[in-house]
């Protein structure tokens, strides 16, 4: 009995010491105890994120002095810690961010096809796309792109590197408390684990998990730390390299050393355009994020959307129609514009954009191409995060594995968790990725080059000053998340929390069908069926994260109802 007791006091002495440890001391951020904040006024930061330990962290780290960059980096590191199904460093993303003096930022650490990579990688002997081979295991994985996002950053952030990292390897090495949905997450993920890893991993160390559990990542805290001492070398060389080629070897992938050490981000030029009033910048190719956003809202400027009222058979109608246009054109002209012209300006063009909206017809659904396209078989996990700071930069970065887990392959003895974005090329032209996406040229696998993404980390400004910072996952369906964010603010008025909460609407061009969320408005829906549209009810769609800066200079950031997405700040 003693000895249960000085073991319960030995436990709790050591968790104590362990939490004062996780962002320093005061207890700033208890991986043990801490609750979720779904919407929050601010007076000067504030942090949106899919977990509310990760928004904790980075709110911490800009009251210790740093800046939205400082926040994005640590906040990126303890997503890929307590996130795991979709934060990471064995992916890639996008940071859009915008400094107080005005200067744009546009960071592309998405992920790259392997040398080895080939048009046919995904075709089996009779030539058949074969998606369970881009969508789970060693061969759906590009070369990782997180890390060298996270240093490309690092010039505009403040605090050094070490410190941004540093709560990571603590919730790493000490751990976190799980969620209820986050133990369910892993019950379900654990055989695919097994399955397309060759080592057992920290998700592996259960037969199963409970409520309250303590995930406890000890390779991946050793990687953080290679990553703290080694910088971006600490990843891309030496023995996390060797450890990532050794696991492809063992699992028949083709990720090398050699892809690792020259993988690099860049810089890109963002994208700059107007909505009634508002500057908006989005992310430019290799996303279809901020053009499909672009041109969706030029489509629909030149109507009064607000008099046809919030979500009225006119407003979704049009809407649709602008959506399913702008989808046929990311299927046949975006890419990685290092490999393929990308026709950025002419699809933007009002001219264009005019043009392209001359056969809609209201009350009548036009109709997609026939072209078989898939279902979406896997749920979408990609994830957001939005910052202000006190000094008015603003960032917005999404990043992602592409699928719930990725490729599910665990690196044996570095604890993270590698993507699945091969799957986001056109494996074959008019075979569908796990999005019901297809493609054909612009997006086709060769050596080196950037998978398409959706992905629409997205900033605007109004007079001149801060608006809004906001961003979702959810494949395809993350435009017209952002889209929806945006018109919801902008044209109906409507509050940070309600711009995102209210039920979704999707359409992609193909499949030709109207995804909704539970809870959309039934009359709706009739009339639009009665016009020719045909709906599909999906889980939630989308996980957004958004800060509207009011014009008293007032934070007012929501993090999405649909999950254990958190807000902090101060
Ligand atoms: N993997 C999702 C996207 O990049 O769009």
């Amino acid at each position: 009995m003693f000895k249960k007791i000085a073991l319960f006091f030995c436990l709790v002495l050591v968790s104590v010491s362990l939490v004062a440890q996780v962002v320093g001391a005061g207890r700033a951020v208890d991986p043990y105890r801490y609750s979720l904040s779904k919407t929050e006024t601010l007076p000067s930061a504030a942090v949106v994120s899919a977990h509310a330990l990760a928004s904790q962290v980075g709110a911490e780290i800009m009251k210790r002095g740093g800046n939205a960059f400082d926040a994005a980096i640590a906040t990126q590191l303890a997503l890929a810690v307590v996130y795991p199904v979709a934060g990471n460093i064995g992916g890639g993303g996008f940071l859009l961010g915008r400094k107080s003096d005005g200067k744009t930022v546009a960071i592309d650490f998405r992920e790259t096809a392997p040398a080895k990579a080939s048009r046919t990688m995904y075709l089996d002997k009779d030539g058949k796309a074969q998606t369970a081979w881009s969508q789970n295991g060693h061969l759906a994985s590009g070369v990782p792109g997180t890390v060298a996002g996270l240093f490309a950053t690092l010039p505009y952030a403040k605090l050094p590197f070490k410190e941004l990292i540093q709560p990571a390897i603590d919730l790493a090495e000490f751990g976190f408390v799980l969620s209820e949905n986050e133990a369910r997450s892993f019950n379900w993920t654990i055989g695919n684990f097994k399955k397309y890893s060759t080592r057992a991993s920290a998700f592996t160390g259960r037969t199963e998990w409970h409520t309250g559990d303590t995930l406890i990542q000890k390779d991946l805290a050793n990687t953080l730390k290679r990553i703290r001492d080694r910088g971006a070398k600490g990843f891309y060389s030496g023995r996390t390299a060797g450890l990532l080629v050794a696991e492809m070897k063992r699992g028949g992938g083709i990720v090398g050393k050699k892809d690792l050490s020259a993988y690099r981000a860049k810089s890109r030029e963002a994208l700059e355009f107007s909505y009634r009033g508002h500057h908006i910048i989005g992310f430019p190719p290799p996303s279809s994020g901020g053009v499909i956003l672009g041109q969706i809202l030029k489509m629909l400027e030149a109507y009064p959307l607000e008099q046809y009222g919030f979500q009225s058979p006119e407003a979704v109608q049009l809407i649709v129609e602008a959506e399913r246009r702008a989808y046929a054109d990311r299927a046949e002209h975006l890419g990685d514009p290092d490999f393929w012209k990308v026709p950025v300006a002419q699809l933007l063009s009002s001219k264009y954009l005019k043009k392209r909206m001359a056969d809609f017809e209201w009350g009548k659904a036009s109709v997609s191409a026939s072209i078989k396209a898939g279902d979406f078989r896997e749920s979408d996990q990609t994830t957001h995060l939005s910052i202000v700071d006190p000094e008015g930069n603003m960032v917005a970065v999404t990043t992602t594995l592409n699928g719930a887990y990725g490729s599910k392959t665990v690196v044996g003895g570095a604890g993270f968790i590698l993507n699945n974005e091969m799957d986001d090329f056109s494996i074959k032209p008019g075979v569908a990725n796990m999005y019901g996406a297809i493609g054909g040229d612009a997006n086709a696998i060769e050596a080196n080059k950037r998978m398409l993404s959706s992905m629409c980390p997205t900033l605007v400004l109004k007079n001149g000053k801060p608006y809004m910072v906001v961003g979702t996952p959810g494949g395809t369906t993350i435009p017209t998340s952002v889209l929806q964010a945006l018109v919801n603010s902008i044209d109906f008025k409507l509050d940070a929390a309600s711009a995102i909460n209210y039920p979704k609407f999707h359409h992609q061009w193909l499949p030709d069908v109207v995804d909704i969320e539970t809870g959309f408005p039934e009359e709706t829906r009739k009339k639009l069926e009665s016009m020719g549209y045909t709906f599909r009810l999906r889980d939630g769609i989308g996980r957004t994260e958004i800060i509207v800066i009011g014009p008293d200079g007032k934070l007012h950031a929501a993090a999405d109802k649909r999950g254990e997405d958190s807000v902090a700040g101060f």
